[in-house]
């Protein structure tokens, strides 16, 4: 389907440098037959979900975080950091049972887990202050009253956050409920989840990380895998995309520039389906397609690649390669989910986010995070505006908000109506240099101390985030 000619082309075209891949390693060491970048030689890992131990009231699971040795790029072990010791796990829970997490922490750095999208008590919320200690465990309370949605579990402790996020330990959590089980969407195993980051990987397998190395991490894994490829069937499947990145934003784009649907977002299923060529995907994202495959052939071959890519690297992520035909009961509706309705804003908020050259962080509203200093007391139930502004032009640093709690709409983007891809809720929203976004907001239900931040992580770890006690 795609040549490598019209690969290049369509980098060229949108002003990215597509590099070719490295070629076969071969020789030196004997167990290593590929290169990190060498595309499309390990297959797609899709992990069942946990078994939880099924209580009288709700779910319970143990999750160990922990390092582990896993194999990252072929032949060889990456020591990671992980949730019961692999790479991308998967948790399904269904709205109105609630589940426990028993987080034990075996690491040798402290942990706080948090559940990215959930709507949790501000105890369960994983608040820095509320950190599990080495060797130390504590319980997390997800009620999964929400909307149905793809959510994640990562790390969110004062000073480690995004070195455990870097070094893998990113949980997907995937919340169904009846309305989306009524909708004949694909299912089973033709609804897969796929988290997609960026990591710089040694040939030895040493993950490295380096806080100021966001240009220079040019591995993309998706499941933990690197570039991998993935075995369908002719038919339609739904993909949850996750990213799990630091820093990295991809710019999605499928085959040719085939048309794909997007159907959700981060706070779950779109009001209607949009047809789509490119998709955004920036860190801690949710973005939900469908992909029809049977429009292409047996035996083709289709990669998602990202158009946006620092010079030198390979812009693909993973290839599906069209391997069976078969049935297809699965249909996507012109009708996914009903405008959700936040109700009249009676609160207007500012969001300044920019970077300090002088004291090297980034700042909100001028000031960096302090644990200390509460930002700001939303009142439960009161609808809000906040206007995000990206003041960053001479530095084109791109930033995103990301409040804990509840999901928003993004109502305008630099002065005009959000589009149909945004017409879902939302809990990170990015914003690009000199440009701004006006979001609507409110807070329901559960009292006490919840974050809001940047979620590149570079810029969270360098001050880019502040705290709200919800008081009603
Ligand atoms: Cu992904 Cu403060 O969260
Ligand atoms: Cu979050
Ligand atoms: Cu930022």
């Amino acid at each position: 389907m795609l040549n490598r000619r019209s690969l290049l082309k369509a980098g060229a075209a949108a002003g990215v440098l597509a590099a070719v891949p490295a070629g076969l390693v071969l020789g030196a060491q004997p167990k290593r037959t590929v290169d990190a970048t060498t595309p499309f030689t390990v297959p797609l890992k899709v992990s069942p979900p946990l078994r939880p131990v099924r209580l009288a009231d709700y779910d319970l699971y143990r999750l160990t975080t922990r390092e582990a040795d896993v194999e990252i790029l072929p032949g060889t072990t990456s020591t990671v950091r992980t949730f019961n010791g692999a790479l991308s796990p998967l948790i399904v829970a269904r709205r109105g049972r609630p589940v426990v997490i028993e987080q034990a922490n075996a690491l040798n750095v402290p942990f706080s887990m948090h559940l990215h999208g959930g709507h949790v008590p501000a105890q369960s919320d994983g608040h820095p202050k509320n950190e599990v200690a080495p060797g130390k465990s504590r319980l997390f309370h997800y009620p999964n009253s929400q909307l149905a949605s793809t959510m994640w579990v990562h790390d969110h402790s004062h000073h480690a956050h995004a070195e455990n996020i870097y070094r893998g330990a990113a949980a997907t959590y995937v919340l169904t409920d009846p309305d989306e089980d009524r909708l004949p969407l694909p299912k089973g195993q033709y609804d897969v989840t796929l988290q997609l980051r960026d990591a710089k990987i040694e040939d030895n397998g040493t993950l490295v990380y380096d806080l100021h190395g966001f240009q220079e991490r040019p591995t993309f894994l998706v499941n933990g895998s690197p570039r991998p490829y993935f075995r369908v069937a002719a038919r339609k499947y739904r993909f949850r995309l996750v990213n799990t990145s630091n820093e990295r934003a991809f710019v999605l784009r499928l085959g040719e520039g085939d048309e794909f649907t997007h159907i959700g977002t981060d706070g779950g299923l779109l009001p209607a389906p949009v047809p789509s060529r490119i998709l955004q995907l920036w860190p801690a994202e949710r973005q939900e397609i469908v992909v029809d495959f049977s429009k292409y052939p047996v035996g083709s071959k289709i990669v998602l690649q990202t158009m946006m890519t620092y010079p030198g690297e390979a812009p693909e992520v993973m290839r599906f390669d069209v391997v069976r035909g078969a049935d297809d009961p699965s249909s996507v509706p012109g009708r996914l989910r009903p405008v959700a309705d936040l109700g009249t804003p009676t609160v207007e908020r500012q969001f300044a986010m920019s970077f300090d050259p002088q004291s090297q962080q980034h700042l909100i509203n001028g000031k960096p995070f302090d644990i200390n200093r509460v930002d700001f007391r939303p009142k439960l139930g009161t609808t809000e505006i906040w206007t995000i502004e990206n003041k960053d032009v001479a530095f084109t640093i791109p930033h995103s908000l990301h409040p804990h709690l509840d999901h928003f709409q993004v109502v305008e983007r630099n002065g005009k109506p959000a589009g149909p891809s945004e017409a879902g809720l939302k809990d990170t929203v990015s914003v690009m240099p000199g440009e701004s976004a006006r979001i609507k907001i409110r807070f329901t239900e559960y009292t006490g101390m919840y974050m809001f931040h940047c979620h590149l992580m570079g810029h969270l770890t360098m001050g880019m985030m502040g705290q709200m006690e919800m008081v009603r």
